[in-house]
């Protein structure tokens, strides 16, 4: 079954979750596609407590690298985990370049959501300029064994990697169907390398980046991943559902 991540990013008061939630479900079919909503911290209790029981689950959009209570204003992975999360993104493009989020502040990141029991869809992706200078898989290369240092090859049972291309995220452009799975094909191989064959066959990998209920079709038919990861289309219950169900 496909998984369909989706991140609201800075969006929605609990009013507006409480509705969207209300929307959707009566939507929702079960048997299309795993759903993980990654809602603001400020909403985390209320899904958990309006979706339990439906199969939907709920993620949080980030978490601190710290657990030791000295750090005003984060969240750590205990508080996610017990407001009834069970996945965190980690190293998102915007948190990356807004919050110079490095590789080792991303590895420590994963390192205490795997603690706690989170799983982890960990974003990965290239900028225009780096594309457009052919050093994709370079970047990904660089981004993954930095995420990933130091991880026991069973706990990447535990993490999804998002492949999103910074220039494709909110802007409408996406890249071709041939090129997302060569990029893949990379990041499967950068895993296996570093951990196993097994690892790097096994490993889920999502695609992000102007996913929309028109392009949802011709996305999934890519083989060699296991769904995808929908920002601003996913902000509408109905469009949202619209997507669950064009997947194929
Ligand atoms: P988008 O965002 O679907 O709006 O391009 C994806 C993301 O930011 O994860």
């Amino acid at each position: 079954m496909k998984k369909i991540v989706a991140n609201f990013k800075m969006n929605k008061t609990n009013n507006e979750v409480k509705d969207y939630i209300m929307k959707l479900l009566p939507k929702y079919e079960k048997d299309k596609a795993e759903i993980v909503l990654c809602v603001p911290f400020t909403a985390i209790t209320l899904s958990k407590f309006l979706l339990d029981g439906t199969g939907i689950n709920i993620g949080a959009q980030n978490i601190c690298d710290e657990d030791d209570g000295k750090s005003t204003g984060e969240i750590c992975g205990s508080m996610i985990k017990n407001c009834g999360a069970d996945y965190v993104i980690v190293g998102h493009s915007e948190r990356r370049v807004k919050f110079k989020e490095n590789g080792r502040i991303i590895n420590k990141k994963i390192k205490l959501a795997l603690k706690n029991r989170l799983k982890v869809i960990l974003c990965i992706g290239e900028t225009l300029a780096e594309k457009n200078t052919l050093k994709t898989n370079e970047v990904i290369k660089t981004q993954l064994e930095d995420a990933l240092k130091g991880l026991y090859e069973n706990e990447l049972d535990n993490i999804v990697i998002a492949y999103e291309p910074i220039w494709a995220i909110g802007t409408g452009k996406t890249p071709l169907a041939k090129e997302i799975e060569n990029t893949v094909k990379v990041i499967r191989k950068v895993v296996a390398d570093d951990f196993s064959d097994k690892a790097g066959e096994k490993i889920e990998v999502l695609y992000g980046g102007s996913v929309d209920v028109k392009n949802i079709a011709s996305f999934s038919k890519i083989k060699n991943i296991n769904g995808m990861l929908v920002g601003g289309a996913s902000l509408d219950a109905d469009n949202f559902s619209q997507i669950i169900k064009n997947i194929r």
